[in-house]
């Protein structure tokens, strides 16, 4: 069992725990994610990493009620346990495994728009720790939703927008992203993570813009294993699944329009089985209800 520590209201109904895991404290990178699973009953649910301490042996994560699961998830209090908490999952972000020397020459912009902004936080803090320095937008629809501000100012250059102009900067990230390169600055790297529309539109600006930039597909995942084929996506012409390929990507390559086209879809039964015809060996087909695993 993995015993939650801390739980609380983030903001608004975002919400923050941490929870016990030491082999996956000692072991996840920013970028990767876990899969929580309450009970032996409940759903697997896919979560990225939004903190990790190693001597404490904690993670930390953060996430919005969508579903039976997260709404229970929203009930539970320091001194509950999680029956499984399974990871570190998935890639780690490139910046990892880039020299740092290089990592120093470049000059990198994180967009973090609204929950997407706890992903965000662990690949700031670990460039901090090797010295390199980042700017950061956090984006919120209002003031009351903005997250992890503090935290996030602690390691990197930060950027408050919201949607009302309510606190910070005022309109969307992309507006912020513009502002920032008409006021002087310049970016070689861009991380932008945040849902699937603000992601798709921080691809459009940057494209124009020339700025290199890496997406998060977490949004579509599902099972998180690789069995269900919930995450497809098409990157450049390539069939690729975002919790094993992934969860980033070249944010200039992933076709967003199919992808949330896609999520849509997949919510059915009748939807699935029509993925199933349309991808044939592609599909994937452990969702165990289009009859493409049989
Ligand atoms: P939100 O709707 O409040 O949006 C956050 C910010 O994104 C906005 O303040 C705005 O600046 C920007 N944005 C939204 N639409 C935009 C558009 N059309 N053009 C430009 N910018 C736009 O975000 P939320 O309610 O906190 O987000 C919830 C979503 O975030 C969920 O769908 C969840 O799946 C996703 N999420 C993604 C990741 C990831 O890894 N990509 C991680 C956590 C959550
Ligand atoms: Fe199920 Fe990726 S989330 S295959």
């Amino acid at each position: 069992m993995y015993k939650i520590l801390k739980a609380g209201v983030l903001a608004g109904n975002i919400y923050e725990m941490v929870v016990e895991a030491p082999r996956v404290a000692a072991r996840c990178l920013p970028g990767q994610f876990v899969i929580v699973k309450l009970d032996e009953k409940a759903e697997r649910i896919p979560l990225t990493i939004c903190d990790y301490d190693r001597e404490a042996g904690t993670i930390t994560i953060v996430f919005q009620p969508v579903g039976a699961s997260t709404t229970k998830y929203t009930a539970l209090k320091a001194g509950d346990s999680f029956m499984d908490f399974v990871g570190p999952l998935g890639c780690a972000s490139d910046l990892c495994s880039e020299p740092v020397e290089e990592l120093k020459k470049k000059k990198i912009l994180f967009v973090a728009g609204g929950v997407g902004t706890a992903p965000v936080y662990p690949q700031a803090k670990w460039l901090h720790e090797q010295g390199i320095s980042c700017d950061v937008i956090i984006g919120a629809k209002t003031k009351d939703l903005v997250i992890l501000e503090g935290k996030m100012k602690a390691v990197a250059n930060t950027y408050v927008t919201t949607d009302d102009g309510s606190y910070g900067r005022s309109g969307m990230v992309t507006k912020c992203i513009e502002d920032l390169i008409s006021e002087g600055h310049s970016y070689d790297h861009c991380v932008a993570i945040g849902p699937m529309i603000m992601m798709k539109f921080c691809a459009l600006t940057t494209k124009k813009l020339g700025i290199h930039t890496i997406v998060s597909m977490n949004p579509i995942m599902v099972d998180g294993t690789g069995m269900c084929g919930a995450c497809r996506l098409i990157v450049g012409d390539e069939v690729k699944f975002a919790c094993v390929d992934g969860p980033e990507f070249d944010g200039h390559l992933v076709d967003f329009d199919a992808a949330m086209k896609r999520a849509t879809q997949y919510k059915t039964e009748e939807g699935r089985a029509l993925l199933r015809l349309q991808e044939g060996d592609t599909h994937h087909g452990g969702c165990g209800e289009c009859g493409g695993d049989r």
